[in-house]
């Protein structure tokens, strides 16, 4: 199979679909690997690098697109490369259809099989393309807390680790699953006072075991959030009901009980935040905005910051199903893996996901695999 690399062209976004380890596999597997010129800049590879693991690199994504059986890359395609999108291609990326009717037109115009990362889920619903990028968002969230709570950045001015004889800061983390644990492993690390709640028992058992002594557990409930908020130094939003709007846990009225220059970082807010106050994404270059004092953190993509990190965690996850469609062809490496299967999102022109035909109000044709 020939697989294509594009440079990724969304705004900020400097990871790139495999690394030069990964071509490495692709190529001694009998695959022909082409990689557009400075695909890999922005997390630290070079065309060198790529050209050494057996990779054709090529100038432009047209000559990309234009050979490749598949197209593995991060981020959806974008109206510059829908043109350029082939009958049959497969498109092996995060897709998010569901809020994106002109991709999903182009899509299903161009015939492509598309197979969003986010949808691939094993037997036990986990989804093992979206969870690496969950640990790094909750481990750079007390990273994140800990900046912003520096007075210069507006915050109260408190170290998260205390020093002897002054109280660390409290870090509040709402959610105890992928996010949830990074966060709570990573501020218990720094020394802070660390609370995790979430509604389920078996996850805070579960943080509770790993983290033995370091973190306190409550149920989250309306009472145990607002009495938990008003202490909170840093409050770390974490909750995921799958498939559906974030809910509104934090309050307004919370908020405005919270000490001056304390800080919530919301990383639910890619599906709407879990603050009420939380009420706009906010970027990497205008991270931040204040409310009632406390300093409000909602960027959509955490793991853009820390993209060499990202691309290596994502890398590591994506590529044994990278090679699995490249050895098998995409329908016999679905009917083997079920998980792969629910990655497919477009097929022949049709919708595969049921999810992405409900959002938008068309058909769901599930791929009948011959
Ligand atoms: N902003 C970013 O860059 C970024 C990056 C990665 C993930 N995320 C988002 O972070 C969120 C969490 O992702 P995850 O991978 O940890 O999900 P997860 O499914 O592993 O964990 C979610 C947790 O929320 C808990 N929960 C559900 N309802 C709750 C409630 N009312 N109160 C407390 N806890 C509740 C669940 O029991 C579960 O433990 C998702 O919205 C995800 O999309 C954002």
């Amino acid at each position: 199979m020939i697989i294509g690399i594009p440079k990724e062209i969304k705004a900020q976004e400097n990871r790139v679909a495999a690394i030069p380890p990964s071509v490495a596999l692709f190529t001694a597997a009998g695959h022909t690997v082409l990689v557009q010129r400075g695909a890999g800049e922005g997390s630290g590879f070079s065309d060198g690098e790529y050209l050494s693991a057996g990779a054709r690199v090529v100038d432009t994504a047209a000559e990309v697109y234009a050979s490749a059986d598949m197209i593995y890359k991060v981020k959806e395609p974008l109206e510059p490369e829908y043109g350029l999108l082939r009958e049959g291609q497969i498109v092996f990326a995060y897709l998010h259809l569901a809020p994106d009717p002109a991709q999903t037109k182009a899509l299903m115009d161009a015939k492509v099989s598309g197979v969003a990362f986010e949808t691939v889920q094993l037997a036990n619903g986990s989804l093992p393309l979206l969870a690496p990028m969950s640990e790094v968002a909750g481990r750079l969230a007390p990273q994140i807390g800990a900046s912003l709570l520096q007075k210069i950045n507006n915050g109260s001015g408190i170290l998260l680790g205390g020093v002897p004889g002054v109280a660390p800061g409290h870090v509040v983390i709402v959610g105890a699953g992928t996010v949830g644990t990074g966060a709570a492993r990573i501020a218990a690390g720094l020394g802070a006072r660390v609370t995790v709640l979430d509604v389920s028992v078996e996850r805070l058992a579960r943080i509770e075991e790993l983290l033995a002594g370091q973190v306190e557990t409550l149920m989250s409930n309306s009472q145990n959030i607002a009495a938990s908020v008003t202490h909170a130094d840093l409050l770390v939003g974490a909750v995921l009901v799958a498939g559906a709007k974030a809910p509104v846990l934090v309050t307004e009225e919370m908020v405005k009980t919270m000490r001056q220059g304390s800080v919530i970082v919301d990383i639910a807010i890619d599906q709407g935040g879990i603050a009420e106050t939380i009420d706009h994404a906010t970027s990497h270059q205008d991270p931040y905005y204040i409310r009632h004092g406390v300093v409000h953190y909602s960027v959509p993509n955490i793991p853009g910051a820390v993209p060499r990190t990202s691309t290596l965690a994502l890398s590591n996850a994506t590529t044994p199903y990278a090679l699995k469609i490249a050895d098998k062809g995409l329908e016999q490496a679905m009917r083997e893996d079920p998980a792969l299967f629910k990655g497919l999102n477009t097929y022949k022109g049709r919708i595969a996901c049921a999810a992405v035909a409900a959002a938008q109000d068309l058909a769901y044709e599930p791929a009948a695999l011959t």
